[in-house]
Formats: C-alpha cells, structure tokens, sequence
C-alpha cells in the first residue's frame, strides 16, 4: 500500500477505544506517540505542549477514583441538559463510565499558556474566539490528535479523556503540576479490549464547498440535533436515549 493510502486508512480507521486489557504497551511505542505529539503543528511554532506519561497503577487508580467522583457532579448537570441529549439512564455515576479505567499508560497533555506571547500580529490582543487563547487549544488539539494516529498506527487502541474544570484540581494535585500549565486532557493508551464497529461521519458531498457556499448544504437547528442524534447511535450509543 503506498503512503497516501496507508495514511487515509489510518485516519479512516483510528476509533476511540473505550475498554481496554491490562497488556502493557512498550517505552518504544510511547515514544513513538510522544513523538508524534512533539512534532505538531502550533500556531508561530508556540508548542505549548509537555506530556506527564503515568503507568504507575496506583497513580492511575487515583486519577480514575477522583474521575468517578467527578461524574456525580457531572451526573447532577447532566439532568439540565435537552433531554434527548442526556447521557442515557445516568442519575449516578459508577466506575463503569470510565472506559479507560484499564489502559495501561495514562499520557496527560498539559500546555503553557505564556506560549500565548509568540502569537502574531493582533492575535494576543483580540477576546475570545479570535484571541490567543483558541490558538493555544487548537495547538493542544494538534498535539492530541496527532498521539492518537500514532498509538492506532500501532495497532494500539486510544481514547481522548477531556479534563475540564471538575477535575482538574485532583489530577493537578495527584501529579503535582505547577499552577502556570493548563491540563486540557489525557490521551489513554493501550490495547482494545473491544472491537469497534465502523466510524461514522457525515457524507464529504454534504460538507464540502467547492469555491463558495453552496445553500443547499445549509442545515436548520432541527437538521443539526437529527444528524447528531442519528450519528450518536453508532459512536456514543451511551448518549442515546430512545434506541
Ligand atoms: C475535543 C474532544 C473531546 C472528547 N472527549 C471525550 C471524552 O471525554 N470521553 C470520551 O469517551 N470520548 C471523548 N471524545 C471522543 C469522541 O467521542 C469521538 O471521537 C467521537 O464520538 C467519534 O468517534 P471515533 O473517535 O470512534 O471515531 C472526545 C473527542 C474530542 C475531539
């Protein structure tokens, strides 16, 4: 298979993985994913990047205690969310939810902020969406997706765990991170424990403007929540509430 499609494949074919053996993945292969993380794309070449590689158990175990004690807040938010879009049946969180429970190597993406400063032109000085601060977290986003190409291209499997503000603080504190970095989420890696069906993405006819907008793409609110609804039973069934 030539380069071009070996690449599209690989793209094609990476899933997020969400149960995982216990079979432990080699120094060799986590750099390998490191690597590929270090050589994304920043904006100005900011790299605002650094990795913590946790495969210590019981530094994991801790991380995951401290995740299922942030599901019950998040279970408790989730209750004011559009009922069709609740996580199913979810008033109370187990250790069920979380799927990488048993990866074996924990890589948690923490960023530097003060990057902000190598961004060009008015970007630092524009709020919100425009500013510095999008920049850095699609320079994180590079840095994440590109680790996750590289663990599927070893046929290990991978699952983006999104960190946000419930629980920051204890893995903050479980891996001692400075204050001065952000900790915008883990890449769990290890070998799948499940096989995931096919993924499923909306037709490239349907998303792709050749030289300007073309109207009949347009989408109603009503389109967008069916085609999320419709995509969400292949990929996150957990999220569905009607089969
Ligand atoms: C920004 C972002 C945040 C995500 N957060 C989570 C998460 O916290 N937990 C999870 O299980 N999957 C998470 N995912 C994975 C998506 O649910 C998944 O990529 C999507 O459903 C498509 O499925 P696929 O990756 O198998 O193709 C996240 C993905 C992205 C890009």
């Amino acid at each position: 298979m030539n380069r071009l499609d070996s690449f599209i494949e690989l793209a094609r074919e990476r899933r997020s993985t969400r149960a995982f053996t216990e079979e432990p993945v080699s120094e060799e292969e986590i750099t390998n994913i490191l690597e590929a993380g270090r050589f994304s794309m920043s904006g100005a070449n900011a790299q605002p990047w650094e990795f913590i590689v946790v495969r210590d158990p019981a530094l994991r175990s801790e991380i995951v205690e401290a995740r299922e004690e942030s599901h019950l807040v998040n279970a408790a938010i989730e209750q004011t969310r559009l009922e069709e879009f609740r996580l199913r049946g979810k008033s109370q969180a187990t250790s069920q939810n979380v799927g990488f429970k048993n990866a074996p190597v924990f890589i948690v993406v923490i960023g530097d902020k003060r990057t902000h400063l190598c961004s060009v032109y008015s970007t630092p000085f524009l709020p919100g969406d425009c500013g510095a601060g999008t920049t850095y977290l699609k320079n994180m986003a590079n840095a994440a997706h590109n680790m996750h190409l590289a663990a599927k291209a070893q046929s290990l499997g991978s699952m983006w765990v999104s960190i946000g503000k419930l629980w920051d603080e204890p893995i903050r504190r479980i891996l001692n991170i400075p204050e001065i970095y952000d900790i915008p989420c883990m890449v769990c890696v290890g070998h799948p424990a499940e096989i995931r069906s096919n993924g499923v993405r909306r037709d490239l006819k349907d998303l792709v403007n050749w030289d300007s907008y073309d109207m009949s793409h347009y989408r109603s609110g009503k389109d967008v929540n069916d085609c999320l609804m419709n995509q969400r039973q292949h990929t996150r069934s957990a999220y569905v509430t009607k089969p």
